[in-house]
């Protein structure tokens, strides 16, 4: 079968950049910042960013654009008949497992877009703001309706295939969202008190700085740069020959912490204006940001401009997650694209269902729980903190241990035509040594092994 490609530099960019931003973004980042203290937080995330985020998006990018498989061939291509292709096969089921629960909001974020068209939050208070979200959360109807129009635009854009499909919408969409995330930005920092976020925001105190926020910072890092799953392998499979990997790994990183910054720009200025909490937990965005948007002036625009822009980064950050087991299908199975795209869309809705329904212990299934946790925690659990973190340890290991270094910095510099020899030594022993150390660190503390 024909494997398409990203038709240029940029085109890769915009693509990866799109899965890299998403509801991690506007959603997580901002409450955990919150929650864990601001600057202090951030100052370690940068350096998870540099110390695991990137080893490991570039051991992924090796992998996939030196073999041009999906997933689960690249291992085999690399290492035949061995159990490494097994890493690609729990990317793929980690890929259907972030889905089932991802799908769920990205389909509560575009319901708040059509009620912000509609002007739903016009005259809004804290308590029609927690009822509002209440009533979706617990609906058997209006969610699910909101997820399979979600599904159905996702499937629709990969249909088009990789570049009338991923590429045209990431490289339209992206410059757009960085236009609507910077008027939002305008607007909060123009109100009376807005400093006080900004301070909030990159004032370092260390002493906020516990265990858990070193591991969290370190875990969301890697939800961040949607890494340990195989999705970067995917993407990297389709980046043309002459790409910087280098070059596109850094470029993504920085854009993408820059975007969550921006979101933490247009949050906390906001919030603290209005006299709220900033660690106001995933209500944040469902009942906080509609509150108080809508009291700004050009509130209803404002506000449908930000869950425009974050319902853009849910979009683009799908269309990777499915993508992975969309090429799984296509070059294992030999299913055609059209076929792989439904097959998926249909599955992921079918067990999605069972996430949109549990998503609050007072939803339909709310009352189902296994050891504590009902469907939509399980999704989440299971592939954030247990698949993600050990498929990524797995991936350097294999990147630092049977891959031999000369072919991945041959891969890095282009054979030869990249002057980055320079770099080659430090990331060697980075991703030898120090990043499968952190990674091992995060994982024995995400099954309970170790606790900080
Ligand atoms: N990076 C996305 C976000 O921050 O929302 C989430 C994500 C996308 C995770 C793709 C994993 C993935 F493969």
């Amino acid at each position: 079968m024909e494997r398409g490609t990203f038709s240029s530099g940029l085109a890769v960019f915009f693509a990866t950049l799109g899965s890299a931003v998403g509801l991690g973004n506007i959603w997580k980042f901002p409450y955990l910042t919150g929650q864990y203290g601001g600057g202090a937080f951030l100052l370690v995330y940068f350096l998870c960013i540099i110390f695991v985020g990137l080893p490991v998006m570039l051991s992924e990018f090796f992998i996939g654009r030196s073999t041009r498989k999906g997933a689960v061939g690249a291992f085999e291509k690399i290492a035949p008949d061995t159990s490494w292709k097994n890493i690609g096969k729990m990317g793929v089921a980690a890929s259907y497992l972030i889905m089932f629960f991802y799908s769920c909001v990205a389909g509560w974020v575009y319901y708040y877009l059509f009620k912000a068209i509609r002007g739903d939050f016009v005259s809004i208070t804290m308590e029609s703001a927690s009822v509002q979200f209440g009533s979706v959360v617990t609906s058997a109807v209006i969610p699910l309706f909101w997820q399979c129009v979600v599904m159905a635009v996702v499937s629709g854009i990969l249909i088009l295939g990789i570049r009338k499909g991923i590429e045209r919408v990431t490289k339209t969409l992206m410059p757009l969202l960085f236009v609507l995330i910077i008027i939002c930005d305008i607007q909060a920092l123009s109100l009376p008190g807005a400093m006080d976020g900004v301070r909030f925001l990159f004032e370092v105190d260390f002493e906020k700085l516990t265990g858990t926020a070193i591991l969290t910072a370190l875990g969301l890092a890697f939800f961040k740069l949607s890494l340990g799953m195989g999705t970067m392998i995917t993407y990297a499979s389709y980046f043309t020959k002459e790409n910087n990997l280098l070059g596109t790994g850094l470029k993504v990183a920085a854009s993408d912490t820059i975007v969550s910054l921006l979101a933490g720009l247009a949050i906390f200025p906001t919030v603290f204006s209005f006299g709220l909490e900033p660690g106001a937990g995933p209500g944040l965005l469902f009942m906080t940001i509609p509150l108080i948007f809508s009291q700004m002036p050009f509130g209803s625009l404002l506000l449908t401009a930000f869950f425009f822009l974050t319902a853009i980064a849910a979009t683009t950050a799908m269309l990777s997650l499915v993508e992975v087991p969309v090429a799984y299908l296509m070059e294992e199975k030999n299913i055609p694209r059209r076929t792989a795209v439904l097959i998926n869309g249909v599955l992921i809705f079918a067990i999605g269902i069972l996430a949109t329904l549990s998503a609050d212990k007072a939803s339909v299934l709310g009352h189902i729980t296994f050891m504590g946790r009902g469907f939509f925690d399980w999704f989440d659990y299971l592939s954030s903190n247990i698949l993600m973190p050990l498929g990524g340890l797995l991936i350097v290991l294999f990147t630092s241990h049977v891959v031999s270094r000369r072919s991945f910095a041959q891969e890095l510099t282009n054979n030869g035509t990249l002057k980055i020899e320079w770099f080659l030594p430090f990331f060697f022993f980075v991703t030898r040594y120090i990043t499968p150390a952190l990674l091992i660190v995060i994982f024995l503390n995400a099954v309970g092994i170790i606790s900080w």
